[in-house]
Formats: structure tokens, sequence, C-alpha cells
């Protein structure tokens, strides 16, 4: 991150939660430098609301500021200065010692919401003057965490970041895996493998071979795009934090769905696999820490991702054997139907319709992924997305034709009839989202195989529908495989 010292404020900052009665001597005996660097820090922060700007006694605490800062940065490019429960660490090693001696002034700073505080090896004294005005006459206290590394960095302070630690607690929750445990379908597991490599060679800077990424859109599209398997792991919410690889696949295998609906013909859906596959493929040079933060970026992190869609066109224009509208639709992804969205390509451009189809299935695709601080949105709950952005930000027909694919109850979804029969969703019609066929489980009943097939469109001599979906039910909270009571309906022994 072009060697400044990373803003602290991210939430997962690694130091080490404090031993108690862990030796003193070894870790004080070293760092000195950074209880005073608080100390100093203090002392320019009074000075600087004392005295008018320019005043010796501000830059006497300048100069204190920066001694201490340039001893603890002498021999490694970034020191990290956390204050964790009181205790002072210094790259993840507590100071018991120091953490004593300069308590009242870590207190004052945990009370300003500052409890980190990174300082890079090119720290200059001007920096360490505006951070001292900063602290002084702008810094709002507690709860302005994400702003303050803004704030600096507009001011020209890149080596003294200052910030709040969250404690784990805060997180909205733990890690998530990053993929999930298994891939029900065979192909789609190998593509998602295939897609691992190709981009782990993006991210390592490198052009992956372009046959590779052919061989794995022969397979997108003529297999795995058509396995009802593979599709309803993809629509289904998921429970991992989604990766490029995977989104992309995902992008990949929705996008062909929607396109053979849409009536394209093979050379068009290769086109728009490749397109979908590699939308975000500028992503790869935006730092992962960023993309994987227990927390919503901040606007500077922002800016920084805004900038995937400029790259991703470089990255593959000059990529040859590409489809041409392949840089195009990496370009465009994340335009509006009606213009705007980004990037700024001038108040008249509109997406070519490749781009919006893909832009549907991104937004799908994304809302129904698990990031770290927000849970991952039902398939149902994505349609409502879906529509509400139609007109506006994505094309209302489009959006139309792929709700209609991914239905309120895609295949594979567990629900339970108003006349509490328990099934997994088999089939869909077109005409009418809101009453799928399932297959009805006996949940005592042995693997709980399916028993019948219901079809919910059933009325009675009345025309009222027989039955609706009373609710729809996680995976994990019924004993029911949903992998192979779909596999047993890809083969003929379905019970019908
Ligand atoms: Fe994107
Ligand atoms: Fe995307």
């Amino acid at each position: 991150m072009d060697g400044s010292a990373p803003a602290p404020e991210v939430g997962v900052t690694e130091a080490a939660v404090p031993t108690p009665g862990a030796p003193e001597e070894t870790a004080d005996r070293q760092q000195p430098e950074a209880g005073h660097v608080f100390r100093a820090l203090a002392a320019l922060r009074s000075a600087c609301v004392l005295y008018p700007e320019g005043h010796p006694a501000i830059e006497a605490q300048v100069d204190d500021v920066h001694r201490y800062a340039m001893a603890l940065v002498a021999n490694r490019p970034l020191a990290r200065l956390d204050i964790i429960r009181g205790i002072l660490n210094c790259d993840g090693e507590a100071l018991p010692r120091e953490s004593q001696v300069h308590a009242r002034v870590l207190a004052e700073f945990a009370a300003l919401g500052i409890d980190s505080v990174h300082v890079g090896a090119g720290v200059s004294k001007d920096e360490i003057r505006t951070v001292g005005q900063f602290l002084a006459h702008d810094h709002r206290g507690p709860g302005t965490g994400g702003a303050v590394v803004e704030v600096l960095a507009e001011r020209g302070v890149r080596n003294f970041n200052l910030g709040r630690i969250l404690p784990v607690n805060h997180r909205v929750k733990e890690r998530l895996p990053e993929a999930p445990e298994t891939l029900h379908d065979e192909g789609y597991q190998a593509s998602a493998e295939l897609a691992h490599d190709v981009f782990d060679r993006f991210d390592q800077g490198f052009a992956p071979d372009v046959q590779s990424i052919h061989d794995l859109l022969e397979m997108l599209v003529g297999r795995v795009a058509r396995s009802n398997v593979a599709l309803s792991q993809v629509m289904a919410l998921k429970r991992y934090e989604n990766r490029s690889y995977l989104h992309s696949v995902n992008v990949a295998l929705l996008a062909t769905r929607l396109g053979e609906r849409l009536g394209l013909e093979r050379p068009e859906l290769m086109q728009l696999a490749e397109a979908a596959l590699l939308h975000d493929v500028g992503k790869t040079r935006v730092p992962i820490e960023i993309l994987t933060k227990a927390g919503p970026p901040t606007e500077r992190e922002w800016r920084m991702i805004h900038r995937h869609p400029l790259i991703g066109a470089e990255i593959l224009s000059e990529l040859h054997g590409l489809g041409p509208l392949t840089p195009v639709v990496a370009l465009e992804h994340h335009l509006d139907f009606t213009g705007g969205g980004y990037p700024d390509l001038g108040p008249d451009r509109r997406p070519q319709a490749i781009s919006q189809i893909v832009s549907v299935v991104d937004v799908y695709e994304s809302v129904t992924g698990a990031r770290t601080y927000r849970e991952p949105a039902t398939p149902d709950r994505a349609c409502v997305i879906l529509a509400r952005m139609a007109g506006d930000k994505l094309n209302p027909a489009l959006v139309k034709a792929f709700v209609s694919i991914v239905t309120f109850f895609p295949i594979g979804t567990i629900v339970r009839t108003t006349r509490g029969e328990l099934g997994v969703v088999v089939g869909t019609h077109d005409d009418d989202a809101l009453h799928p066929r399932i297959a009805v489980i006996d949940p005592a009943g042995p693997d709980a195989r399916p028993t019948s097939v219901l079809d919910l469109r059933e009325r009675d001599d009345g025309g009222a529908f027989l039955r609706d979906v009373a609710e729809t039910l996680p995976e994990d909270r019924v004993r029911i495989n949903v992998a192979s009571v779909l596999r047993r309906f890809e083969t003929s022994d379905a019970p019908d």
C-alpha cells in the first residue's frame, strides 16, 4: 500500500492480548519509546490547544514525538502501537511496564477513542505537526474511528495513523470460511478449481493461459450451467466469504442461464460467459485486506475498490485471444442502466446489453453471498432488491427474465407448505414463481428420502391453491441432504 502506514482502524488488528504474569523484562527493555510516543503526543496535543500555530512550545513537542517515533522505526518499516485492555502493545508484543508508567496518558487516548497508532519509517515533522493540530482542534472523540485516517490522509499524513481497534466482540461475526465445505456438483467443483488457478495467476500479476480460460468456459457453458445441483448451490444463500474466483464462476454460470433464457446462440453465450467470468479481474489489484476486512470499507478504501473496472479493462485488453466485449464488460459492469454508477464515462454513456446482463447477475450473486460484516440475503430477498433496482440501475426486462430463472423459491430450496409438508423445490414454473414443484420429505423416514412430488400449482374445485409455501428453511436446520435429493431428480429414479 504505497509504503504508507496502514490505517489501524480496520478492526482486525492482530495485536496479542497480553498474558497476565508474562515476563516483563524482555518486552519492556526493548521498547521504551513506545510509551514515550503516546506521552509526547499527549503533550503535543496540549501545546496545540494552548498556543497559536508555529509557537516554539508546539515545535518542541513536535521534535519530541518525531525523535521517539524515529527511534521506534529505526530498524523496521512500520511500528504498530495498540492499547488493548489498558496494556500497550508494540507490534503485538505486550509492554506491561510501559503501560504502568504511562497509564494516565494511555487512558486519556482511550477516552478519545484512539487506541492504535501506526508509525511508518518515513514519518516527517510536518506530518506530526498536522496530527497534533488535528487532535487539538478537529478530533471529535470516540465513534469517529473511520473518519480519522481519511482526514489525516487528506492533509497529507501518510506515515502516522491514528485509529480505533474494535474489540473482538464488536465484529459482526467471526471470519467466515472462504469457500463452501462441499461443492455438490463435480463439474462445478472442477470449474471452481480451474478458476482458482486462473485467478491465482492474475493475483500474482501474470497473464493466465487463455486456453485454460476457454477450457473452463467449455465446461461451464456446456455442462455446469445445465446442472440444477450446481445452480441450486449458486443461487442459494451462501454462508461463506465468497472470494473473487468463486463469485466469478457463479456469475458466469448464472449469466449463461440468463443468456440461454434470452435465446442467445452458442458463440454469444461463450462471449457472455467469458466476460462474466472475468468481470471483476481488476479486484486482483485491490489489496486483499480491503476486500476481506471485517467491516464496511472507509471512503479511501471505497475509492480503491471503485477503480477495479478500469484496472480490469486494462488487464483484459492486453490479454490476446479473448472476446472483444470482455474488457468492455469489465469496464461497464458497475454502470447504471440509465447512466450513473462508476467509473464516470461521460453523461451519455449507456452500458452495452451484455454488460447489463452481467450487472443483473452480479448484484444477485453479491447480495446472496456473505461478507464478514453482513449476513447474506436469501434468494427471495435478493429478488426484491433486484426489483427495486430495476428501471434505474438495472434493465427491468433483464431483471424480469432473471427472476423467472431464480424464482422466489429456487431449485434446492427447502420449504414447508401451508399444509405442513416439508419438501425440497425440484422444479419451477415460469408463469408462477410462487408455486413450485416440491419433493416431499418425511424427516423421520430413512435418509430423509423423498416420498412423493407435489405441484403447488394444484387448485381445489373453487380455483383456490391447495397449498402455498409457508416458509423456507436453511439446510443446516433440517436433516435433509438437498444435493442427494436433487441428484435423484436429475436421474430417473425420482418418485413421481
Ligand atoms: Fe465488480
Ligand atoms: Fe462482481
